[in-house]
């Protein structure tokens, strides 16, 4: 009895130790192991940022400990809040996928990825929307999922599921918008042919308006890992090519509406990330995921992922600011850095 009560007490102290409040931190620090306010490794991949009630609220997706992404390692939608965008606290799961039935669209074993978060003033509701891929099927047909919460805290229930561009495999990585009459604008490559394409939603952000769908004309095919900004009156599209799990080059556009057409930027990043030595060529390590507009401040933040397909939870996170040459927008590699 008593060696049991022993190896609870050093089982306690391991876990304190391993989870224990790390001090909260006070500039970001790119591509390192990124902790939230328990000292947990954050676990929001592909995600984006929202700022309602006075948070940011960070969603991405959650993947499985131990499940590599061939071992199907998505375990839902990991949400997180923040007063200042370095400290996070967990508000763990917020839309799991269904461990007990094998008939729901987002049954374990489905791919959902690269979850975004939205409010819709009509509805009051906070939409949150990701890639889905059926069970069993890989990257065959790419639904949109849709999940609704009445907090941006969740917890999101799962509702429907979509086919965006008009296309019956549907279209992968994807951008929201919305505009100034509250319309719901969706921004996807196409499948099979890759084209990138915009879609309307109805007035409930429910459903894609199949008339509404038009090739964004400038925007390269294969153009993945979309994140949409406006500055200055310009709207700015920083995304990827096509290469799976492995960092690609990084690539901007540039149009006068988010309908196009657009005109190629190149490769907004420059430096390199000294952990891994990799430069602009392959978006130091990174793909990008969301780029955030601070509420109050002129500073706009470029997301990235660095995808650890054999074991996806140790993916970590690129963040860097955005800074503008020219009004051209670039993005440099800084080993760390503070919100002035
Ligand atoms: C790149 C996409 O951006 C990711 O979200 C993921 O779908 C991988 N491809 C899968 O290979």
């Amino acid at each position: 009895m008593k060696s049991i009560l022993l190896s609870f007490a050093a089982l306690g102290l391991l876990c304190s130790a391993v989870f224990a409040n790390p001090k909260p931190m006070t500039e970001f620090k790119p591509g390192a192991i990124w902790l939230d306010t328990q000292g947990k490794p954050i676990n929001a991949h592909g995600g984006g940022v929202i700022f309602a009630d006075g948070y940011f609220y960070w969603y991405g997706e959650h993947k499985i400990w131990g499940k590599s992404e061939a071992q199907k390692a998505d375990g839902g939608i990991h949400a997180y809040r923040s007063k200042d965008l370095m400290n996070w606290e967990d508000l763990g799961v917020v839309l799991s996928v269904d461990y007990d039935n094998p008939d729901s669209d987002i049954t374990y074993g489905c791919i959902l990825e690269r979850p975004k978060v939205v409010y819709c003033a009509k509805t009051k509701k906070y939409m949150a929307y990701f890639k889905l891929y059926e069970k069993g099927k890989g990257y065959d047909t790419a639904y949109l999922g849709v999940a609704q919460a009445d907090s941006p805290a969740g917890p999101f229930k799962y509702s429907h599921r979509v086919l965006c561009a008009a296309a019956e495999k549907g279209s992968g990585d994807f951008f929201l918008f919305i505009d100034e009459n509250s319309d719901l604008w969706h921004l996807a490559v196409r499948k099979p042919d890759k084209a990138f394409c915009i879609t309307k939603f109805d007035d409930e952000y429910k459903y894609p308006i199949d008339a509404s769908v038009k090739v964004l004309e400038g925007v390269p095919l294969k153009t993945e890992a979309p994140a949409g900004f406006f500055k200055d009156g310009k709207f700015f599209l920083l995304g990827s090519g096509s290469s799976g799990w492995a960092p690609n080059s990084a690539r901007l556009l540039r149009a006068d509406s988010v309908s196009g057409p657009f005109e190629f930027l190149g490769n907004p990043t420059s430096g390199e990330n000294p952990i891994n030595k990799l430069g602009p060529e392959k978006t130091f390590g990174g793909q990008s995921s969301f780029v955030i507009k601070h509420p109050t401040k002129d500073l706009y933040i470029a997301m990235f992922d660095m995808w650890v397909p054999e074991h996806p939870v140790e993916g970590k996170y690129i963040w860097l600011p955005i800074t503008f040459e020219n009004g051209v927008p670039k993005i440099v590699w800084q080993n760390s850095w503070k919100i002035e």
